[in-house]
């Protein structure tokens, strides 16, 4: 075995589609951009690349969930492990939680807790990776999909989100790419990266399209009810009736407490098709060899969710209006950046970038990049969400105007400093770089 003394070691980090997957992750990206800020610039970095709203002040979350998450740590009744699949009060809380807006009510055997809802798309992925079967992402998409589903082998095509549409989905895209082997299709509502909330009508249409392709609905709802534009939030849960739906979940963004790790699976299914498929048998088999969601968190939910008032949620939504308003009026007013939407929902909006008009910028990571560097901002580059390569985007996360003072209006000025255009009359050389400010 040995040789001239030297040990021989076989092993090697031999996963390829682990690294690939971590390499190109939503985390690693920004945190390549978030390398990139000047650490001697006095200005205050503006985190805006990733959703996490605990990094505001204003956004602390509600005392009564953190009233409940201490008495439970401090009560010595909640330092077991978990059961797999979640403990029961757990479970039964979010059952209730979600029978609230459905036709129908859910039970505790119908709900599984997980430790966040990236996971419950681990599990999704992995209970639905049959050899042979695909399933259907959004593009623009969160990528945890494609990463956990790369690395269970499970084959993924993306259908697109239409701008010109309000973002919703192409549904005649979805029938053209789904075939036998088709299983699943994601739908993230409200969404991340495209700030758009499904009216209840596009909903019944991708129900009604679910159905004729003989597939379920995975529907992400880690956004519900950050919903402050004109459409109020539909959980597709509501049309479990005509097509099997996953509603996957969590307390991360309502709440406001990523670190927290609690998320959820429901199945939405009044007809009890999931069942039937031996999806919730599986999902809890994957339960019961996988991590759990920490079990005081667990303990705390019931009182999360009921001593938490609408005055919580509602300031944090008026907060998102104005930064959200904000944000697209000022993009409005600069060339080579548009908003094809006005953002609605989620904590985020997409902003496509005409690089024909940017001077010596290569791509939307290198645009990212130089906002960094020379702006302290941290937005999030568009390759990473898969946007469509017919365009460039980056996506900025709606989450202040209060802390830098009016980050909002700041980033897209600052933006507009860096739009050194090429004057788009024909004349090719490069616009003195800060005359763009004029625009705003
Ligand atoms: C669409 C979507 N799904 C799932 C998650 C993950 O949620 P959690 O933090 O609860 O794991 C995120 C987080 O940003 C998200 O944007």
């Amino acid at each position: 075995m040995e040789n001239g003394g030297e040990a021989k070691w076989r092993f090697g980090a031999g996963n390829p589609a682990v690294q690939a997957s971590g390499r190109q992750s939503l985390r690693a990206l920004v945190t390549r951009v978030f390398d990139c800020v000047d650490r001697n610039d006095p200005r205050p970095v503006a985190p805006l690349g990733h959703g996490d709203p605990s990094a505001f002040a204003c956004f602390r979350t509600a005392a009564a969930a953190e009233e409940a998450v201490s008495a439970a740590a401090l009560s010595g009744k909640h330092n077991r492990y978990s059961s797999a699949g979640g403990v029961l009060e757990a479970r039964s809380a979010v059952a209730a939680y979600l029978s609230r807006e459905l036709p129908y009510e859910l039970s505790t055997g119908d709900v599984v807790v997980t430790a966040g809802c990236n996971h419950a798309i681990e599990i999704m992925m992995a209970v639905l990776a049959s050899p042979g079967a695909n399933v259907l992402l959004p593009r623009p998409g969160y990528p945890m999909y494609e990463s956990r589903a790369a690395l269970c082998g499970l084959e993924f095509r993306r259908f697109d989100l239409l701008p010109e549409k309000e973002w919703e989905v192409d549904l005649d895209g979805v029938e053209a790419l789904a075939d036998e082997n088709t299983v699943a299709m994601v739908i993230v509502n409200p969404n991340n990266p495209c700030g758009c909330v499904y009216s209840y009508d596009h909903l019944a249409k991708i129900a009604e399209t679910a159905r004729k392709l003989g597939i379920m609905v995975i529907s992400d709802e880690v956004y519900d009810h950050c919903a402050f534009g004109s459409k109020p939030f539909v959980p597709m849960g509501v049309f479990g009736e005509i097509a099997p739906v996953v509603t996957i979940g969590g307390i991360s963004k309502r709440w406001m407490v990523p670190g927290w790790r609690l998320g959820w699976i429901a199945a939405t299914d009044p007809k009890g098709v999931l069942r039937d498929k031996n999806v919730l048998e599986s999902i809890m088999s994957y339960c019961a060899i996988s991590v759990d969601a920490v079990t005081f968190v667990q303990g705390a939910l019931p009182q999360i969710i009921a001593n938490t008032d609408k005055a919580f949620f509602e300031k944090a939504m008026d907060v998102m209006r104005e930064a959200a308003e904000i944000c697209y009026r000022k993009v409005g007013g600069i060339e080579c950046i548009t908003c094809p939407h006005k953002p609605e929902g989620s904590m985020f909006v997409m902003v496509k970038l005409d690089l024909s008009c940017l001077d010596g910028i290569a791509d939307d990571v290198d645009f990212c990049t130089q906002v960094a560097r020379e702006e302290s901002v941290v937005i999030c580059p568009g390759t990473v969400l898969h946007t469509s390569s017919m365009f460039s985007t980056f996506r900025v996360a709606i989450l202040s105007k209060f802390h830098p003072k009016h980050i909002a209006s700041g980033l897209i000025q600052n933006i507009g400093i860096m739009t050194s255009k090429k004057e788009c009359n024909g004349d090719n050389s490069p616009a003195d770089s800060k005359s763009t400010v004029a625009q705003l």
